[in-house]
């Protein structure tokens, strides 16, 4: 990134000036792209803001959809027939994919419910055991005990849950060893932890699943648009995530998914006409042909509306590049730990996310045993981070917006919030996010 960047420190020096980091970063100028909120917004990672990319290409939608009206399905400068697919496009190479390996489509929750379906039934007559680990995000473990239900499997018997060891991260080694005690088909993990912001080792975790027959998938959630994948070249069988977070395209905006060609055929769990073969989805056929792509867990009509943001917001991610805004995420996080080492750790302040770089993700998780009600009185003040039950303080320095003075400033108010005591005034219930 700047002119002193050094491959043998990826996450920068830490102890130079943040304002000169600022004026040194090449990415400096996406920020005038977006309208952040508040003072201090940190929660890229719960809602990324509003860009002037994205409120154009919805602006467009807008316009395509009054001046076109139905003709837009074909006639619009991106057809909506093929949005999910031509977005998908743009999206590969973010994931490391090939163009007909990735589409838009539905909810992250959905797209767990239709592929984790999907490989439960191609898996036949097999145990359908599934590896997840306790610091999932529930939205995944509440997806797939009911896709195992539904199939007649008891959830308890056949939802194994790799533990942790210090309530933060999981050991990879505890998800590669259960493979040979349990009988697992399905490896589903995250690449990011949502708590405590880990990166796991997709490649690693994939070879182990692979060499024991079974499927690997993720959920990018925490990693999409910060954190370069390679899911082709690792042969991640299949992946989800949102576009909310990282990717800037708005509250509720369309998800993503990967499944890899040679899974193209299998029938999705959760078929639907807009998944259907392309050339043929208007004969409106009784029997349904799965669109040899990732097309196929498409379901219903693709939501335009909550698409389209998403058209710009991959502009502006692709213009800043993925190697890039890597980069300046670690540099941007190593400096935030360096700094609640230094001056918050005397009050009571810990460092919940991993230090090596390759251990960790966009976020950083500051562990803190009022971190409810520390949080709300940065909330109060401006200062905009989330609460992840029971102790954590969630700082989220996206780097598409986030300055390095921005960090500085964060610890202060963080630091003024813990010597005032400010925080005890604020009522404990009905402020957990
Ligand atoms: C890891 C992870 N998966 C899934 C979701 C939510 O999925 P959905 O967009 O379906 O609500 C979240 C939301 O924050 C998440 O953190």
């Amino acid at each position: 990134m700047d002119p002193g960047f050094d491959p043998d420190r990826p996450d920068g020096d830490d102890t130079a000036d943040p304002r000169e980091r600022d004026a040194n970063d090449p990415l400096s100028e996406f920020r005038e792209r977006f309208d952040v909120p508040g003072e201090l917004y940190l929660d890229g990672n719960s809602l990324g803001p509003v860009s002037d990319a994205a409120e154009r290409s919805l602006e467009r939608a807008l316009e395509e959809w009054r001046e076109l009206g139905i003709e837009a399905w074909t006639e619009a400068e991106r057809p909506w027939f093929r949005y999910g697919e031509s977005l998908g496009d743009e999206l590969a190479s973010l994931v490391g994919a090939d163009s007909e390996e990735v589409v838009v489509a539905n909810s992250t929750t959905v797209n767990i419910h239709t592929l984790v379906g999907t490989f439960l039934d191609a898996r036949g007559d097999r145990p359908p055991g599934i590896l997840v680990n306790e610091l999932d995000f529930p939205t995944d473990h509440y997806a797939i005990r009911s896709q195992l239900r539904q199939r007649g499997h008891d959830p308890d018997d056949h939802l194994h849950v790799v533990e942790s060891h210090d309530g933060r991260t999981i050991a990879e080694d505890d998800i590669v060893v259960p493979l040979e005690d349990h009988e697992v088909g399905i490896v589903f993990m995250p690449s990011v932890l949502y708590r405590s912001g880990q990166l796991l080792d997709i490649e690693r975790i994939t070879d182990a699943a692979h060499e024991r027959g079974a499927l690997a998938g993720f959920d990018l959630a925490h990693s999409v648009g910060v954190v370069p994948h390679e899911l082709s070249v690792h042969g991640v069988d299949f992946a989800v995530w949102c576009s909310y977070k990282y990717l800037n395209a708005g509250p509720g905006a369309i998800a993503g998914l990967y499944v890899d060609e040679r899974h193209f055929g299998e029938t999705p769990a959760l078929a639907g006409w807009w998944g259907h073969e392309k050339e043929t989805q208007f004969e409106l056929r009784e029997r349904f042909t799965p669109a040899d792509s990732a097309g196929a867990w498409q379901i219903g009509t693709v939501p335009v509306l909550a698409a389209a943001p998403l058209d710009g917001s991959l502009e502006i991610v692709r213009e800043a590049g993925i190697d890039r805004i890597r980069e300046k995420s670690l540099a941007l996080t190593s400096f935030l730990i360096r700094l609640v080492d230094e001056t918050l750790a005397a009050y009571g302040c810990a460092v919940g996310t991993p230090r090596a770089p390759e251990d960790r993700g966009g976020h950083v998780a500051i562990e803190h045993p009022e971190a409810a009600r520390i949080s709300e009185a940065l909330r109060e003040r401006g200062v905009v981070v989330d609460f992840r039950p029971p102790n954590v303080i969630r700082v989220c320095p996206a780097p598409l917006y986030t300055r390095f003075v921005d960090v500085r400033e964060f610890v202060a108010q963080l630091g003024e919030v813990l010597e005032t005591g400010a925080y005890e005034d604020v009522d404990p219930d009905g402020n957990v996010s």
